[in-house]
């Protein structure tokens, strides 16, 4: 009998953690203001990549790591560089529609007329490009 019960909290753990890991990118329940809410999980990776790659860092310079600080946790709002984000892309967003006649749609690989990367540049503050030239 004991030793069923251990099973069977064994098997709980492991669907657990299972659900756990798969988090990130597996779940439609996601912490998101901006993009669609039913974004695919490969435009959500693209458009992550893509923000990375404008402002030359890494995930976690948007995302905190969990509490037990052994991985990141994507959906959390710790961080003031992930909030400055929403603000960005619906800026972006914002000059595209405004000015330049874009609907965008937030999908990967999308032809905009300015990108995080007109203004950044692969720095994460634009400003910072002109001081590396001195
Ligand atoms: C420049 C900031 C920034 C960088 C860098 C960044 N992200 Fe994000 N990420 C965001 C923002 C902002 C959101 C929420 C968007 C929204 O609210 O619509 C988000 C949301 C997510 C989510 C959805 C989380 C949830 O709520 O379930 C995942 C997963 C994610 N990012 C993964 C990544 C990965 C992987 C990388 C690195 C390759 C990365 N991000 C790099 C800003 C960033
Ligand atoms: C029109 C130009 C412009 C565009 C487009 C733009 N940004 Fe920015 N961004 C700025 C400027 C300027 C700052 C610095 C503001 C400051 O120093 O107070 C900044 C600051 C930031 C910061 C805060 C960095 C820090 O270290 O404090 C993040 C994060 C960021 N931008 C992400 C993005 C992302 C992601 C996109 C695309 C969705 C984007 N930005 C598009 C001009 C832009």
């Amino acid at each position: 009998m004991k030793n069923k019960a251990v099973a069977i909290l064994g098997l709980a753990a492991f669907v657990f953690i299972g659900i756990a890991a798969s988090k990130p990118l597996g779940t439609k329940e996601r912490n998101l203001k901006v993009l669609p809410k039913d974004i695919s999980d490969t435009d959500l990776d693209s458009v992550m990549e893509g923000y990375s790659k404008a402002l030359n860092v890494k995930c976690d310079f948007c995302h905190s790591e969990n509490k037990a600080k052994t991985d990141i946790d994507f959906a959390s709002d710790d961080k003031p560089e992930k909030e400055i984000t929403r603000i960005m892309m619906k800026l972006t967003a914002g000059i595209n529609k405004d000015y330049f006649d874009y609907t965008i749609l937030y999908k990967a690989g999308e032809t905009m007329a300015v990108s995080c990367y007109t203004c950044h540049d692969g720095f994460p503050r634009p400003e910072l490009k002109h001081e590396k030239k001195d």
